[in-house]
């Protein structure tokens, strides 16, 4: 074997060095990620694709370094030399300059993956699961010290980067921007894709060709919003769903971020992603340290769908933690769309007894049953019941529900101030603002300031009280309103801009906190829907509120979207009342449920309302979920049909012994006098025969997957947002 043939038979992982040339080859499951050190000692970078089993190192040309760096890949540039793309950091130092050198100084190939200090990271159950390569890079002359990690896991085909910052001069630093990843591609035939959107339309799918110049997302708000998620794809040419090359990158990470892609004079294209630079300057003293937030990036050979599987796939087993995370979900009813604010305890147990006789399992008691709020203008931050709508208190509430056969569920806003409450009468400089300045409403409430001890205490102590205090098995965690005017009562003049950082590191904090004390409790994040559906939540609660808009034909798109990143179990979906409440649109009961059967299943309406036929219709729905929510936890998932381009959505899960498999097809409007219709399924088994359950027909997988399901369309039965389910099983 040639020395640089490196691949091990036995393994999937390995990270070689290769002392001659001073190459690193970091090897998964179906990739290859390779630098090596350039004779100016900075990391270059030479491949990230398909796996290799070797490497030989083209010649770099000999001359000015500085000048020739512009044409070259690198792992993390600098800013201030000839190369005039954006710097994946840039430091300030005491004397005001801000041109630095990392030059390499030794590295480290370890076993597993160390946690990231105060940050949520994808992890291992096992040392053997990964190997971890850490490069230490130093710059003497301004006392700094830049740790890269890389880490590839032997089941995942997946590379996961971060960086690490140590001043370790006599003198402060300034970070100025600190990325977690910055990728040089050698060329710019690629498409950018984007999941971008608003309240109630989040992660709609935007592509867009590269072009010379920058491209990039990002978020200044405060959380990492509806309107951008922390995602970006490249699509190599014409990739598409199952075919050509697709590199991911996703930032586990819940704040403001920046994902990048320019394009220079070379048509070469570096990828940057990390925290937003954007109003942000973290001041290093001796001796401290500053850990950027870990990236995930998937490579595909074979298309989008393989890199939706990958993410689902490590996001569900090595991102999300705790008791739920290989649990079934329960089935829930939320009372928010059903009552509003309007509730007390008599109409609280009427609805949960109608859902328990459905079969139902977890109620959940949603925004207003605190301090004295009756409408959305006061009382965040009071954290006791509010008696005038609840004087049996949430004990007697949980214990009634219990002894419904149903588990109660509760909702608070811990990150939120009401200026109308007593906490804010007591401590009016705890929300995030700036002394002077005008405090923006955003309905009705403040953002509280994170960035405080004392602020995140009285969080872990108030949210503990109450979830103490009665039989509560589930918590919604929501968060409605971004930042605004963001500054800290409690930092000094250099660390101002260092709040929206801080009040992330401490909402963490308190998360880590809560979900420790309380182990088996079911958490739900929420931010006025999906503002903040990110990896970094996903690491403390296994589930996320999707969207506030619940129309079964606007979820098509949400879930669509929302699922070339994340898993089916993490996202929450809801049936709802019609005409509904976001868009005013009728469509059919088994629509609805068709849609959310594929999430994590629940109802938000007044059940007490519903006729027979529908609470008849409503039982069958709930158990058929029971009967295919392991397919929902567990199943690989299929895009077939795309909402965002046609009439028609559809998509599939398959058990991974391919066993069994749901598949679904939606009609947005109907078609005058339709052709015949079918849908080619995907990842059965070619070899297996399917049973259709409900039309007991049998079909050979290879007959699904290449000749496809016929879908029969009554032409004089036809309707709008007309759904299909099939329930398939090997037989
Ligand atoms: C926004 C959430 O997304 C809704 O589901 C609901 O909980 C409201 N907040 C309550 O204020």
């Amino acid at each position: 074997m040639n020395k640089r043939d490196y691949q091990k038979e036995e393994m999937e992982i390995a990270i070689y060095f290769d002392q001659e040339e001073k190459l690193f080859h970091i090897q998964s499951k179906d990739m290859s990620y390779i630098f090596d050190i350039m004779d100016n000692g900075q990391p270059g970078h030479l491949y990230w694709g398909k796996k290799l089993n070797a490497f030989r190192k083209r010649k770099r040309p000999a001359d000015d370094f500085r000048g020739i760096l512009t044409a070259l890949g690198q792992e993390y540039p600098a800013y201030g030399t000839l190369d005039y793309r954006y710097p994946a950091y840039q430091v300030q130092r005491d004397n005001g300059t801000t041109i630095t050198e990392l030059r390499y100084d030794s590295h480290q190939i370890i076993k597993g993956k160390e946690k990231l200090k105060g940050l949520p990271a994808t992890y291992v159950e096992d040392d053997d699961e990964a190997e971890t390569l850490k490069v230490r890079l130093l710059d003497p002359l301004a006392g700094l010290e830049v740790i890269l990690s890389y880490t590839v896991y032997s089941d995942y085909p997946v590379i996961t980067r971060s960086a690490l910052f140590k001043n370790t001069g006599d003198r402060y630093l300034y970070i100025l921007r600190a990325l977690s990843t910055c990728v040089d591609f050698p060329d710019s035939d690629y498409y950018f894709l984007q999941l971008s959107g608003a309240w109630a339309r989040e992660r709609n799918l935007i592509k867009r060709p590269l072009l010379p110049g920058v491209v990039s997302i990002d978020s200044k708000r405060g959380n990492s919003s509806h309107e951008q998620n922390p995602f970006m794809a490249l699509l190599k040419g014409n990739a598409d769903e199952y075919q050509g090359e697709v590199y991911g990158f996703s930032l586990v990470y819940s704040g403001n971020f920046l994902a990048q892609a320019e394009v220079n004079r070379y048509n070469q294209t570096r990828v940057t992603m990390g925290i937003n630079p954007f109003d942000f300057r973290w001041k290093l003293e001796k001796g401290e340290e500053f850990q950027t937030p870990e990236v995930v990036m998937v490579y595909s050979d074979s298309g989008l769908n393989k890199m939706s599987q990958v993410f689902h796939n490590i996001y569900r087993k090595r991102l999300a933690r705790g008791k739920y995370r290989d649990l079934e979900r329960p089935v829930l009813i939320n009372n928010w769309e059903a009552t509003y604010f309007d509730f007390n305890t008599e109409k609280i147990l009427k609805l949960a007894r109608e859902a328990s006789e459905l079969g139902i399992e977890l109620f959940v008691l949603d925004d207003g049953w605190f301090g004295r709020r009756n409408d959305d203008t006061s009382s965040l931050g009071d954290w006791y019941v509010n008696k005038e709508k609840l004087p049996e208190g949430l004990k007697y509430i949980a214990d009634e529900i219990n002894k419904m056969g149903m588990k109660f569920g509760l909702w608070f806003e811990p990150e939120m101030i009401s200026p109308d409450s007593r906490l804010y009468e007591k401590h009016p400089d705890w929300c995030i603002h700036v002394p002077g300045r005008k405090r923006s409403l955003l309905r009705n409430q403040l953002v509280l300031d994170l960035s405080r001890q004392e602020v995140c205490e009285y969080i872990i102590e108030q949210v503990s009280s109450i979830l103490e205090s009665a039989n509560i098995s589930y918590v919604k965690w929501d968060m409605n309103r971004q930042m605004s005017e963001i500054g800290s009562a409690a930092l000094p003049a250099d660390r101002q801009r260092e709040t929206a950082h801080r009040y992330i590191l401490g909402l963490y904090r308190i998360l880590e906190e809560i979900t420790s004390r309380f182990p088996d409790i079911l958490f739900e994040s929420c931010a006025g829907g999906g503002g903040r559906f990110d990896p970094g939540m996903l690491y403390y609660m296994p589930q996320t509120w999707t969207s506030d808009n619940t129309d079964a034909i606007e979820r098509l798109k949400i879930q669509y979207g929302t699922s070339l990143v994340y898993p089916l179990i993490s996202m929450g979906a809801h049936v709802s009342a019609v005409p509904n409440h976001q868009v005013g649109r009728i469509t059919p009961l088994k629509t609805r449920a068709d849609v959310a059967f594929f999430g994590n299943f629940g109802y938000e309406l007044d059940l007490t309302s519903l006729s027979q036929e529908e609470k008849e219709e409503v039982k069958k729905q709930i158990q058929f979920y029971k009967s295919v929510r392991r397919l929902v936890l567990e199943g690989n998932f299929y895009r077939l049909l795309d909402p965002f381009t046609g009439n028609n959505t559809a998509w599939m899960l398959v058990s991974e012994d391919r066993e069994e498999a749901l598949a679904a097809y939606y009609q947005l409007l109907a078609e005058p006098n339709p052709g015949r219709y079918s849908i080619k399924l995907k990842g059965l088994d070619p070899d297996k025969k399917y049973r259709i359950v409900e039309t007991d027909e049998v079909y050979g997988g290879d007959e699904l997957m290449y000749a496809g399901l016929e879908i029969e369309i009554n032409p004089f039965r036809n309707h709008d947002f007309r759904s299909f389910i099939w329930k398939l099983e090997s037989v």
